[in-house]
């Protein structure tokens, strides 16, 4: 007998459980079809002029129950994928619980997802990080009812690395993006290409994808969100943090290695942790790619910094161990000095340790294959003239009300005057911490370079794990920080979103549409 406070019951439940999800699920309406040629035909005239599609999936969000711990299921949203056409490896589970499955691309491709929305509220599927048009970047303006489907195509562009996908729905009353993406819907992206494949880095079973998250549960396995009163005003204030920490869904994460080098693609899908990633054994932290794809060269650490959102790509040797040992990736305690006392102070902020992924070394293997000195050769450099524009955004707070980008919130599709720019424009955009919280500030539709940082506050020590080489699309901006980004509007017009993905801070309104508008001078 267990005994279950119907107040304390998951958050999950009071959205509506399955019953009324499938009671939606046959009201279908086709937004290709009752909206001619919307996301279908922009994503059309950016590619090639033949119909054929290298891919093609259905991909559907919808409630579940699966196995997180031992005892009864956990009730979760998530996504599962059909293959209609494209290659055998083009889906991969990522273990058996919630998190979506493994999407690989490869640069060049063309992809065409069918999406069905089987909850019981709106949705969008966003692509973080990829450089696609307005009409299928997932946006807020164009959600998926219950019960519709969506059907978005477009040309795989970017640079080979780890992405993702996951809700971004928000309406008049506020985002529900932090709550879909803690239900379980978030999954990852990786998109592969020649110059990748012949630096043979470490691949098949000598590569894994690491979805961290953290989450709360009750005593019956059900997860925990924030819910309504005081302390969840605290809660949003400081963004979701759970106290189990999953690893693609599931807890006290293990894996069985040999003693060679593997790849780890990690992803930081929480929606508010940081985390200090570091080994067990005290060796240094070999990063080798991060948001936008590979670095030029490898960078060492005693460890990495990564925020909501952010990717890290890591290569490590497990040459020096023996089979029987054994080596963790965890995150470092840290205290997040320089923000005053109180509420937002040091204790609320920092975090204790916490192991990730034990990795056993159960088999002698050799591999001579070394960490290659060079990697990528593709990595633009940033085109910064001394007369490159600078549009500063200040990150500010509004007493109760949140978190703000020049003293704006979200207010639908709006624009202002400085939220436009031009097509084809390489811009410096500086991010300017004027509240007592990090923030993690994401742009939509491109990868930018982290240009400068400017601390006018102390150094914290998350700073030592900071990789600000290569490409970025998500930077954690320190309080009392300025951070300068070098960043280009190519291909695409019309709009796209900027915001801090602490996601509580996100669905609170710290989001802007920004505009591309095309060029005066070309046709
Ligand atoms: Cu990953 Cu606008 O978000
Ligand atoms: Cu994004
Ligand atoms: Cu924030």
């Amino acid at each position: 007998m267990t005994h279950v406070d119907p107040g304390r019951r998951a958050v999950l439940r009071w959205f509506g459980g399955l019953a009324t999800v499938s009671a939606l699920a046959g009201t279908g309406v086709w937004l290709g079809g009752s909206r001619p040629g919307l996301p279908y035909a922009t994503a059309m005239a950016s590619g090639r002029e033949d119909g054929a599609f290298d891919v093609d999936l259905r991909l559907r969000a919808h409630a579940d129950e699966v196995p997180i711990f031992s005892g009864p299921a956990s009730e979760v949203w998530r996504y599962t994928a059909e293959r209609i056409a494209g290659p055998a490896d083009t889906l991969t589970a990522l273990g058996e619980s919630y998190p979506g499955p493994l999407i690989r691309l490869r640069r060049g491709q063309r992809l065409r997802v069918e999406l069905r929305n089987e909850l019981p509220e709106d949705t969008t599927v966003h692509w973080h990080g990829l450089h696609v048009p307005s009409e299928v970047d997932g946006q807020p303006r164009l959600p998926i009812a219950p019960g519709a489907r969506q059907e978005i195509a477009f040309d795989v562009r970017d640079r080979a690395g780890l992405y993702w996908y996951h809700p971004h729905p928000h309406g008049p009353r506020g985002g529900r993006v932090g709550f879909q993406a803690y239900a379980g819907l978030a999954g990852p992206l990786m998109i592969t290409d020649e110059q990748e494949q012949a630096l043979e880095l470490p691949a098949g079973e000598q590569e894994f994808v690491l979805l961290l998250q953290d989450r709360s549960f009750t005593r019956d396995n059900q997860l925990q969100y924030i819910g309504d009163g005081m302390g969840s005003m605290m809660t949003r204030m400081r963004g979701f943090r759970g106290n189990r920490m999953l690893v693609n869904g599931r807890p006290d994460a293990r894996r069985d290695v040999a003693t060679q080098p593997y790849r780890l693609r990690i992803l930081n899908g929480s929606n508010a942790r940081i985390y200090k990633l570091a080994w067990s054994d005290g060796r240094p932290v070999t990063v080798i790619g991060t948001d936008g794809g590979l670095l030029a060269a490898p960078e060492q650490r005693a460890f990495v910094t990564l925020a909501p959102a952010q990717r890290t790509d890591l290569w490590v040797d497990f040459g020096g161990a023996k089979p029987g040992d054994s080596v963790r990736l965890v995150s470092e305690a840290y205290e997040m000095s320089g923000m005053g006392g109180g509420m937002m102070g040091g204790g609320m902020m920092g975090s204790q340790r916490e192991s990730l992924v034990t990795f056993r070394i159960t088999s002698p293997e050799t591999d001579p294959r070394g960490l290659p000195e060079r990697l990528a050769e593709d990595l633009p450099a940033p085109s910064i003239r001394p007369d490159t524009p600078v549009r500063r955004f200040t990150l500010g707070m509004r007493m109760m009300r949140g978190f703000t980008i020049n003293g704006r919130q979200m207010n639908g599709t709006n624009v202002a005057d400085d939220e436009i720019v031009t097509l084809g424009d390489t811009e410096i955009w500086e991010f300017v911490n004027d509240t007592m919280m990090p923030h993690p500030m994401h742009v939509h539709g491109l990868q930018f370079h982290v240009h400068e940082r400017i601390a006018e506050g102390s150094r914290t020590e998350l700073h030592d794990g900071l990789i600000d080489a290569g490409l970025h699309d998500t930077v954690l901006v320190f309080p009392g920080e300025r951070v300068r980004l070098a960043m280009t509007f190519e291909h695409f017009t019309g709009l796209y979103m900027y915001h801090c993905h602490n996601m509580e801070h996100e669905d609170a309104g710290m989001m802007r549409y920004f505009r591309v508008d095309p060029s005066r001078i070309s046709a």
